[in-house]
């Protein structure tokens, strides 16, 4: 995923395309619950990128231990661990880009919202950054690449072609039947039967489920796919043309205020909410039914960010 970084002698990073060599701007991560158990191995896949030069990793208990781990790989970003809310502040000056697999705090970078219920989670952000004063819709997504990269494994498996080459745009939340994969726009085409399509679909959708009994309640999904999201909003910063990933945004597509789909990324966070494109009949059943579900959930947030 990430490409190989070189020093030069000036002691400027530079990043490999081809034959050339182009300088990396500095950019600060932070991850918000980096002790946790997506946010420990998403701080050392960012720890990896070498879009990284800082990584701030905070949590409310052991970020001094995980920092300590963490820094001891040979990449670029420098790492520095802070704990308790005093320190909060410091883990987030400067900031380009705030992952949060935990808790949520007011910041201008732009910020992946992990932490589940993504659906609620995301507008109760939004009223909290409203209420801040500091809300911009085009820098708030909700992670949604976990169902995305699910989509892809499982259409590859049984269209039997190579995942690298898939793509499949997942629409709507990130829970249950809010999920919708559109396999009827996933490439290469395969002309999957429709039974096949509706296996997928739902496999997709219950997808946490099955790791979580394949873990036998020892633990569940980890986000490594955050990671994925992470670096796209990266390059988008640095302002590379046409870095496109589904997110759960503010959004237009439908009459939801937000919903999950195509987003092209760039240098102020969304440069544009793509639209859904054509559905097949059973996608466009799939669409109505889930729309009261994440409608119920996004009430849910911004009923929740007002009443606290
Ligand atoms: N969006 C997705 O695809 C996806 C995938 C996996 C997990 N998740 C969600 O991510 C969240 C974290 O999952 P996990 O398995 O890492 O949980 P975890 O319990 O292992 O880790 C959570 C971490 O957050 C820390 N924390 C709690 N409150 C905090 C606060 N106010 N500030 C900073 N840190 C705080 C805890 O100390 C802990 O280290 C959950 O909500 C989970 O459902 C989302």
């Amino acid at each position: 995923m990430f490409r190989s970084v070189a020093r030069s002698a000036a002691g400027k990073h530079l990043i490999r395309r081809g034959y050339a060599t182009e300088p990396v701007p500095a950019r600060k991560v932070a991850v918000l619950g980096a002790a946790g158990g997506s946010g420990q191995p998403l701080a050392l896949l960012m720890k990896l990128n070498p879009l990284v030069s800082q990584l701030a990793l905070y949590d409310i208990a052991n970020t001094p231990g995980v920092a300590a781990d963490v820094s001891h790989f040979n990449s670029r970003a420098e790492v520095a661990g802070s704990v308790g809310e005093e320190q909060l502040e410091k883990a987030l000056d400067g900031c380009d880009l705030v992952i949060i697999p935990a808790g949520c705090q007011g910041s201008l970078a732009l910020v992946n919202m992990i932490s589940n219920p993504v659906d609620s989670t995301v507008p109760i952000a939004a009223e909290v950054f409203k209420k801040a004063g500091t809300y911009d819709e085009k820098k708030l997504f909700g992670v949604t690449t976990l169902d995305v990269v699910r989509a892809k494994t499982f259409y590859a498996e049984k269209a039997k072609i190579k995942v690298a080459d898939v793509n499949v745009p997942v629409v709507g939340g990130h829970a249950g039947i809010t999920i919708l994969p559109l396999f009827s726009q996933a490439t290469p085409k395969a002309n999957l039967a429709e039974g096949d399509i509706k296996v997928l679909t739902k496999r997709t959708q219950v997808g946490g489920t099955e790791v979580v009994e394949a873990k036998a309640g020892k633990g569940s999904a980890t986000l490594y796919a955050g990671a994925i999201f992470a670096d796209a909003c990266l390059k988008g910063l640095n302002g590379v043309p046409d870095v496109v990933e589904c997110s759960f945004v503010q959004s237009t597509v439908t009459e939801l205020p937000f919903f999950a789909s195509k987003v092209r990324l760039r240098k102020n966070g969304v440069e544009e909410v793509l639209g859904l494109s054509s559905l097949s009949e059973y996608e466009k059943n799939g669409l109505e039914s889930l729309k009261p579900e994440l409608k119920a959930s996004i009430d849910k947030g911004i009923n929740f960010a007002n009443q606290s």
